[in-house]
């Protein structure tokens, strides 16, 4: 069986890859392969295959990123070669049956197992999924391992800017991750005790912002943590994802544009953190190690069972699995009326939207 992480990367990969490899091979009678860099290491000259083993696999249940290598370029229908795109997905499906494996084991977030979908049904490739985003985005499971590890990075940098902005009296923006979805916001915000919440779910005017900074000034507060989505743009979102990145490029991304616009309508400095890619890497959380864990475990189960075209979840507290295009077919932002959002409000904390 060959397994492959795809698309970014996010803390407990490599625990998926110990957990799959040990049930698959003491359990399951399996001999398992990590294909390098997602699926290009069946489509590269020569091939890149890593043989892993329950020894190869040592090690790895606290190590961030992926042993076996990741990218988010690599869709074989749609691989970029200087002249434009080709589809090499036929080619892909050479590879595997030349390779003698039974089928793949995509480790990836929605755009990866939406091509691992492709794979199986247009191409005959048998697939299993294993949902994977520090985004925590993917409707089908309730939580995806990374997200923890990524609200308790994202949660030290607020208690850090905290004493920082206090001493300082000024307004610090924390820009972390979240390109659609603002969970990594809300739950490290609400974690982190900030005070204002943009997210890319609730659209933000800069004028309720700076009311919700004047507002606490007002009570004796002279600083503010802000913390926005990098996805979270003021005004009605685009709904064309270019248009939005195009926006976000111009203005120097939205922790940038956060700061320009508060600049000048508030009486404090602001500063800007943008935390980036330090939230994906490092040590997961135990949380994470123990969902991982899990998920790599029940992989192995279904590869037994001969389960293709499902991917697990985690449900209700209970790893099961559901069919891959049902699987993909649902991407979860926010609830701008749920049951976190409505705790913040209830907390003071301002979304920068006229409620307050
Ligand atoms: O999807 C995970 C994620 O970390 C997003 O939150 C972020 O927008 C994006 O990946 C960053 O991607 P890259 O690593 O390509 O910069």
């Amino acid at each position: 069986v060959g397994i492959l992480t795809g698309g970014g990367d996010a803390p407990g990969l490599n625990a998926v890859l110990r957990a799959f490899t040990r049930n698959a091979v003491k359990n399951h009678g399996r001999s398992v392969v990590g294909v390098m860099d997602s699926f290009n290491g069946l489509l590269d000259t020569p091939r890149r295959l890593m043989p892993l083993t329950p020894l190869a696999v040592r090690g790895l249940l606290h190590r961030g990123g992926t042993v076996i290598g990741t990218t988010n370029r690599g869709d074989p229908f749609g691989w970029r070669t200087p002249g434009g795109k080709v589809d090499r997905s036929a080619e892909l499906a050479r590879a595997v049956a030349d390779e003698g494996l039974e089928g793949l084991v995509v480790v990836g977030g929605d755009g990866t197992q939406a091509i691992a979908w492709r794979l199986m049904a247009e191409r005959g490739i048998p697939v299993i999924g294993v949902p994977k985003t520090i985004d925590n985005d993917l409707g089908a499971t309730d939580v995806t391992f990374g997200f923890q590890t990524a609200v308790d990075i994202a949660t030290d940098a607020l208690d850090r800017l905290h004493t920082t902005a206090e001493s300082h009296e000024r307004i610090l923006v924390l820009e972390v991750m979240g390109r659609d979805a603002g969970h990594l916001a809300l739950h490290a915000g609400l974690s982190g005790g900030a005070d204002v919440l943009l997210l890319p779910e609730i659209p933000w005017e800069a004028e309720y912002v700076a009311a919700a900074i004047a507002a606490r000034r007002h009570i004796g507060r002279t600083y503010t943590l802000v913390v926005v989505a990098e996805g979270a743009l003021p005004g009605a979102p685009e709904a064309d994802a270019a248009a939005r990145k195009a926006r976000l490029r111009k203005g120097g991304g939205a922790g940038a544009i956060v700061a320009a616009q508060l600049e000048g309508a508030v009486d404090a400095e602001v500063r800007v953190c943008v935390l980036g890619h330090v939230q994906r890497g490092g040590t997961p959380t135990p949380a994470d190690r123990l969902l991982a864990t899990r998920m790599g475990v029940a992989a192995a189960d279904l590869v037994a069972e001969g389960r293709w075209g499902e991917m697990v979840v985690l449900r209700g507290g209970s790893v099961q699995s559901v069919p891959l295009p049902e699987a993909i077919a649902v991407n979860r932002g926010v609830d701008p009326e749920g049951e976190l959002v409505r705790t913040a409000r209830a907390l003071g904390v301002s979304f920068g939207d006229k409620r307050g």
